[in-house]
């Protein structure tokens, strides 16, 4: 089935919801026109991690709020939006008129929408109260402003990524719009694709480009691979964690030594305060023997690009009980915190540096891409720096606002495969209706 296409470029309507983060954005092209994601990090704070069923029911309460605020952005007309700063409390209004469908809805289209957000009520509502506060001519402008729906289907948190494929599959039912299945870590890797004027909404049509054969690593709070890409959409996957993730075990040593999740930013922090106090002589300036923490550097050696970072977790537990011993406490003091962020880090980036020079040097790789929340460490990303200028190879690393989980980067993937000629998923078809999430998803 052809799709209407009225533009000149793919206008994208993308949504990701695979963990802890509701996000929607739309795309002109490979801009960026609107961006907007809202994290449910402070409340999965108390379980030292994201618990799935609270994300789903968070990701039910947003999605639609969201969305409005997507189409106001985006659309050449003012379409109701509520304020971005009041999201979290704001419901639409919970009535029965929520669920009369407008009269420019035909019955058995919204029929059909219903069944497919069955399992989402919340958001089921709220699409419907939006729907009502809508004119038609506003909806209709809705509808022409995109050419196609792009969402994540897997890897993540099935329950999370369940709400946006829901979603997604009723807004092109809704739209007549085709459906792109995106893999998440694909849209990782792609989000090195775009450059600080298009997250500006400046104009932009030069696509920064990848050297083929290039490297991928991907390190957030649930992934950690090195990929090869031979071109885009051309991936071997050259290894990945066997056990925790990077961001995982930063999350971990964190919660260990009483700091809230996600711990990446807050251990980074430590980490450089000590780093800072050595350079300048403050504090006790340590020789390496002396140093008050040494962790393992787990699987430097193994011939292999597989990473293992549950050990690692395990010898900080020991190391800090050990120092809780020998300082009489049960609790680290400043410097002994700062030390051993530092040292953490240390181990951490040693282990993904040698890895990824290894990945480049045995398969030739002209480019380094990383993608994923860690990648906002900005010790990581210095020393990740310095490994491509020692090997003059080129470096990706997205604009900090794209290195966490976002809708712009599953955007730009379905932008990618529409100029690579893929057809989306049409709904009323088989294969849109069988269009399930996919925890394990990989590339
Ligand atoms: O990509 P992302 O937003 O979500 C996942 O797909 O996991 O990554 C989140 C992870 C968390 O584990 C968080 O602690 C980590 O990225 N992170 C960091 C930093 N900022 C975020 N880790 C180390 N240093 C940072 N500055
Ligand atoms: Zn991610």
């Amino acid at each position: 089935m052809p799709s209407h296409n009225p533009h000149t470029k793919a206008h994208i309507l993308a949504i990701e919801t695979s963990c802890d983060e509701t996000a929607i954005s739309a795309l002109f092209g490979m801009e960026i026109k609107s961006h907007h994601i809202h994290s449910q990090a402070s409340l999965h704070a108390e379980y030292g991690g994201v618990f799935p069923n609270l994300a789903k029911r968070e990701h039910g309460k947003n999605i639609i709020p969201l969305l409005s605020l997507v189409f106001h952005d985006t659309c050449d007309s003012p379409i109701y939006a509520p304020s971005s700063n009041n999201l979290i409390s704001h419901t639409l209004q919970a009535d029965e008129s929520a669920y009369t469908i407008p009269s420019y809805i035909h019955q058995d289209k919204a029929e059909y929408i219903k069944t497919i957000l069955h399992r989402e009520p919340q958001a089921l509502h709220d699409l419907f109260a939006y729907l009502n506060i809508l004119s038609e001519d506003q909806f209709n402008i809705i509808k022409t402003t995109f050419t196609a729906i792009a969402v994540t289907y897997g890897p993540g948190l099935e329950p999370a990524l369940w709400v946006g494929i829901s979603v997604a599959k009723a807004l092109a039912a809704l739209f007549d719009l085709p459906l792109y299945p995106i893999n998440h870590m694909e849209g990782h890797i792609a989000s090195v694709l775009t450059t600080p004027e298009a997250t500006s909404n400046i104009h932009t049509d030069t696509v920064p480009h990848i050297n083929f054969p290039a490297i991928a690593l991907l390190i957030s709070g649930g992934h950690t691979e090195i990929i090869e890409l031979t071109n885009w959409h051309a991936y071997i996957l050259l290894g990945k964690t066997v056990d925790d993730a990077v961001g995982e075990a930063y999350d971990k040593v964190a919660r260990l030594i009483g700091l809230p999740y996600p711990g990446g930013p807050a251990i980074s922090r430590l980490a450089a305060s000590y780093r800072q106090k050595q350079e300048l002589n403050i504090d006790r300036k340590v020789c390496e023997a002396d140093k008050p923490f040494i962790l393992p550097r787990p699987m430097l050696h193994t011939k292999d690009f597989n990473f293992s970072f549950s050990g690692l977790k395990t010898a900080v537990l020991y190391a800090v009980k050990k120092k809780y011993e020998e300082l009489g406490s049960q609790e680290l003091d400043q410097y002994h915190k700062e030390a051993l962020a530092s040292e953490f880090e240390d181990a951490v980036t040693e282990v993904l540096l040698h890895k990824t020079k290894r990945a480049i040097e045995e398969t030739g790789a002209k480019h380094l891409v990383i993608g994923g929340g860690v990648i906002a460490n900005t010790y990581i990303r210095s020393s990740m720096t310095k490994l491509c200028q020692s090997l003059d190879i080129a470096l990706s690393i997205p604009e900090f606002e794209l290195t966490t989980d976002n809708a712009s980067m599953i955007g730009l993937v379905a932008c990618l495969q529409i100029q690579n000629g893929k057809d989306g998923l049409h709904s009323g078809t088989a294969a849109f209706e069988d269009l399930k999430a996919d925890g394990n998803l990989s590339l």
